[in-house]
Parts: structure tokens; C-alpha cells; sequence
């Protein structure tokens, strides 16, 4: 098995770049960056964006609080300092997924125009800014997590939305009303915008 690798392979030294590993994936890798108030249905997008891009071939990687807050970023908190660090790693982190030709789907409160900013300058023109828009009223009706009850009863310090402002995109790439449709419209809406950028233009 190995003999026949070398017999076809004989060089093993070149350096596959991520041209090499879309051809494989047969797509083009981008980053697309939810950002959000908590609760305005950033993570249940990212996970019916992934679940559709998988059926149709394509291979994602998520990043979110679950999986980067729990780990790589476990020892940053929500000061303006850390949320800045944590939104730096993430892009930093969302760049070598590019770089491997994969898809990455970020879903991240992001609250401030210069986080969204230095993120966009760390991953370059793959960057894309996906505004999920829902009024704080109805994040906080929706309170799936009950974050926003304890933060009104001061258990939680620095709550975006409540004692610290989310600055909404300007000129989002692509702006999702969660307040005013419902998730397949949603979901059809982000496929729309997706799709063209991550189809590999020689298939
Ligand atoms: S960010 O501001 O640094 O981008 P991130 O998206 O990683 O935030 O984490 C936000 C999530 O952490 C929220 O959805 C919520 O579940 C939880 N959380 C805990 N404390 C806070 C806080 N003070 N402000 C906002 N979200 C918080």
C-alpha cells in the first residue's frame, strides 16, 4: 500500500496550499460571520445553514460559543478587552480553516463595529458580515438561555443589549430578519446568499 503511494507520489515535500484542498473539497472557502444581539437566532441559523450545506456536498466547520468560549478562549470573560481577544482568536482561527478550504460559519455577538473590523482585516476579502437582526425586546421575550432576566436582575455584569450597547452593521453584506420570518425564509434567504460564493467556478 505505502510502496504504491511512493510508486505515484515520489515528491512529498511540495506545500499544499489551499487552492490544492478546494479543488479537493470542489468548493471556495469563506468565513461567514454571524453577529447579533443574544437571542436574535445566530446559532440556530449557523446550524440549519451547516445542516443545508452538507446536504448539498459541501464541508463547513461552526465556531461558536460552544465550542471556542468552552475551549480555546476559556480564559476570557465579556470586558471589552477579552471580548476584543476573543474575537481576534476567532477570526485568526476562522483564517486556517480558509486556508484548509473549508467553509466556517461564525456565530458571534461581535457587538462592536472595530471588533467586526479587525476581524474583517485578519480574514481579508473571504470576510462576510451577516447581520441576524432582532429587536432586544424580542431577544429578551425570547430569553432562550435566561440570560436576560438574570442580567436585568444584576446577577450578570456587561450584558450586550443592557448595560453594554450592540452596534449594528451599517453595510452588512447580508441583513436577516428574525423578528419578521421564519426560519426556512431565513435559511432560503441565507442559501441565496451563500451558495455563489462558496460554488468552486470551474464546476
Ligand atoms: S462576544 O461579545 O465576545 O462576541 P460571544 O458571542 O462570544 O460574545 O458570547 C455571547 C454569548 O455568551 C451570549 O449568547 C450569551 O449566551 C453568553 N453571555 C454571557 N455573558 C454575557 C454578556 N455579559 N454579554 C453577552 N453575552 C453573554
Amino acid at each position: 500500500m505505502t510502496d504504491n503511494l511512493l510508486h505515484i507520489h515520489p515528491v512529498f515535500d511540495r506545500m499544499l496550499g489551499r487552492a490544492a484542498k478546494e479543488e479537493k473539497l470542489r468548493q471556495h472557502a469563506a468565513v461567514f460571520w454571524l453577529t447579533g444581539l443574544s437571542g436574535s437566532g445566530k446559532s440556530t441559523l449557523a446550524i440549519a445553514l451547516e445542516n443545508a450545506l452538507f446536504e448539498l456536498g459541501y464541508l463547513t466547520q461552526i465556531l461558536d460559543g460552544d465550542n471556542i468560549r468552552s475551549g480555546i478562549n476559556n480564559n476570557l470573560g465579556f470586558s471589552e478587552d477579552d471580548r476584543r481577544e476573543n474575537i481576534r482568536r476567532i477570526a485568526e482561527v476562522a483564517r486556517l480553516f480558509v486556508q484548509c478550504g473549508v467553509i466556517t460559519i461564525n456565530s458571534f455577538v461581535s457587538p462592536t463595529r472595530a471588533m467586526r473590523q479587525q476581524a474583517r482585516e485578519i480574514i481579508g476579502d473571504d470576510f462576510y458580515e451577516i447581520y441576524v437582526n432582532a429587536p432586544l425586546e424580542v431577544c429578551e421575550e425570547r430569553d432562550v438561555k435566561g440570560l436576560y432576566k438574570k442580567a436585568r436582575r444584576g446577577e450578570i455584569p456587561n450584558f450586550t443589549g443592557i448595560h453594554q450597547p450592540y452596534e449594528a452593521p451599517t453595510h452588512p453584506d447580508l441583513e436577516i430578519n428574525t423578528a419578521q420570518q421564519d426560519l426556512q425564509t431565513s435559511l432560503h434567504l441565507l442559501l441565496e446568499f451563500v451558495l455563489p460564493i462558496i460554488r468552486k467556478k470551474t464546476q
